[in-house]
């Protein structure tokens, strides 16, 4: 039997087709219909604000078990054992598009996942590609306002997208990635997801060491042509979203391996790169994968508004044996999740069932706010110390004390050699010559669209990073390959100045 329909306080309704009217025809509708105006007015409250970046996503619930046991390493309960399953939540998505945008636009894809642990709840808000454009959070609003609408116009716009980015040449390795088919992935199962920052692991000794999460598919790594993908934007722009909520709907569980890369302390001063820094891989010859755990998608969401688009993550949800690292990218997003959740969600955001502590209790002396939906700590104290009962602190579960010394400064990171080295790699040794062949299409059919001056800007720091990729790029967009290569050679002010307006 079906329930019964009744107001949002629990009154039943009789009639909620029809309006309290004066009369039958065209009539005057009356103000004492509350039902008719609580249902307006919640309607006209249906929208939150989208998320600023990754609006566009799908999630689904799974679960994480520890196929090795790494717990030597780390005092996080959910990894003490072989075998031990955690339920996650996971929400994939797009970066730069809306709420409606379609799924196979070239992007990278966001990849966040909440473990529900019997500490409380831990993040990893990575993406599918292990590197970032760039690496001090201060310029993180500029590069999103770069890839999202131009001002005047409202229109994506190639000339503020490559100005910034060949301005930034920090960028050159994920610019570089973000042009391969990897960045139109066929749908959310077959990509890999990276933590892409460097994390801190730490055990009840206190002793450390540096991790990076590697989530590789195991449905395979499959891609879409940069024309295939543009067609799909229009026939289907949520096919992603389909996709994975079918496979799932068809018991067609999708699942990951999860391996992290493991560094000591002492290692980590003698890296051959600053192994913080975010733009950056470890190579897998000096860090090969380690084996920790599977991930598997096994059901659907059953309100999207409910789960996906109310789910928060932050990276700066850690449980005790996991902390973050001196990566000033993370540093900045240990901050603005957390803000931008209180804003889009509110400050009780955590009482929101997706993101509740499912599986630990939480106890503490905050109180009130708007949407406080829980027993806001009952008749308990609302104040610590107290000598009531209230809950109570444990020196146990100290992270690690760290010696800092240096210089407070805007200690500007200049872009030197080294910062081209991997990209150089990526398209000597990894890349096929079809991998090749697409990259360098996909930028033409992009970067194309630029200014010429920021053409000659961009493709000067591709053959900075291999000359054969740099003439590559140069002949797909008709360019002047000793002008490119005279403009590698130069310092980023003095490109700059040689390619402005
Ligand atoms: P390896 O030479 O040991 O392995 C190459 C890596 O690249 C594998 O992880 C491979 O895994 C991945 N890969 C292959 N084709 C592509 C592609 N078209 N787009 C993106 N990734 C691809 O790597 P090294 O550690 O020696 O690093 C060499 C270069 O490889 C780096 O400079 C970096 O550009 C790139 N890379 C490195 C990664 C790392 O964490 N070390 C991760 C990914 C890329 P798979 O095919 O399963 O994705
Ligand atoms: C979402 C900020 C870098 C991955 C977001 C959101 C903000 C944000 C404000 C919206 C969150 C919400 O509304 O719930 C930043 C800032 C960054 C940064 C300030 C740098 C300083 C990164 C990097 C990665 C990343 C380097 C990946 C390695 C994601 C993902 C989401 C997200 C996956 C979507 C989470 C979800 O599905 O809800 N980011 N971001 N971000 N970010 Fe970042």
């Amino acid at each position: 039997m079906s329930k019964k329909l009744t107001t949002n306080k629990g009154i039943p309704i009789a009639n909620d087709q029809a309006s309290t009217t004066t009369g039958e025809g065209s009539s005057r509708t009356i103000l004492q219909d509350t039902e008719l105006i609580e249902k307006l007015a919640h309607f006209d409250r249906e929208r939150i604000p989208e998320r600023v970046v990754h609006a566009k996503g799908a999630g689904a619930h799974g679960y994480f078990e520890v196929t090795n046991d790494l717990s030597k390493y780390t005092r996080a309960k959910f990894l003490e054992e072989v075998g031990k399953k955690t339920e996650v939540f996971v929400r994939f998505s797009t970066v730069g598009g809306e709420r409606g945008s379609a799924d196979a636009k070239r992007d990278p894809r966001g990849t966040a996942f909440k473990f529900y642990t019997e500490e409380g709840n831990y993040d990893i808000v990575g993406n599918n590609i292990p590197i970032f454009f760039i690496r001090d959070a201060i310029k993180f609003p500029d590069f999103v306002h770069t890839q999202k609408r131009h001002p005047e116009t409202n229109l994506a716009d190639a000339d503020m997208f490559w100005d910034f980015l060949s301005l930034s040449p920090e960028s050159i390795h994920q610019a570089t990635f973000l042009f391969t088919d990897r960045c139109t992935p066929l749908n959310y199962r077959h990509m890999h997801c990276f933590s892409s920052h460097t994390y801190l692991w730490y055990n009840e000794k206190e002793e450390y060491v540096w991790v990076k999460y590697h989530f590789k598919t195991r449905q395979g790594i499959k891609n879409l042509t940069n024309d295939e993908a543009q067609k799909l934007c229009g026939e289907n722009p949520d096919h992603a979203t389909e996709d994975l909520f079918e496979a799932i709907e068809e018991g067609n569980y999708p699942e990951w391996d999860v391996y992290i890369q493991l560094m000591t302390p002492e290692e980590a001063l003698e890296y051959k790169f600053d192994p913080f820094d975010v733009t950056k891989v470890w190579y897998h010859e000096d860090y090969p994968l380690i084996p920790l755990g599977k991930l598997v998608l096994n059901k659907n969401p059953e309100n999207y508004f409910a789960e996906v688009e109310q789910v928060a993550f932050a990276p700066s949800n850690f449980v005790p044996g996991i902390g973050p690292s001196p990566d000033r990218l993370l540093q900045g997003r240990l901050f603005a999740y957390e803000d931008t959740q209180r804003h889009r969600l509110g400050p009780n955001h955590h009482q929101i069932p997706i993101n509740q502590a499912k599986n630990a209790e939480v106890n503490n002396y905050q109180r009130d706010g708007p949407m406080n939906v829980g027993d806001n700590g009952g008749s308990g104290p609302n104040y610590y110390p107290n000598s009531q009962n209230g809950p109570e602190q444990d020196i146990s579960f100290k992270p690690p004390a760290f010696e800092i010394q240096g210089v407070i400064d805007k200690h500007t990171r200049p872009v030197e050699d080294v910062d081209f080295v991997q990209t150089g790699e990526f398209w000597r040794r990894v890349l096929s010559d079809e991998d090749k062949e697409h990259l360098v299409y996909n930028l033409k059919v992009h970067l194309g669209n630029a200014q010429e001056r920021i053409q000659y800007r961009q493709t000067a720091l591709f053959y900075k990073a291999e000359p054969e990729y740099g003439i590559a790029v140069a002949n797909a967009l008709g360019l002047n390959i000793d002008k490119v290569e005279k403009l590698s050679k130069l310092s980023p002010e003095e490109r700059k100045e040689a390619t402005k307006a």
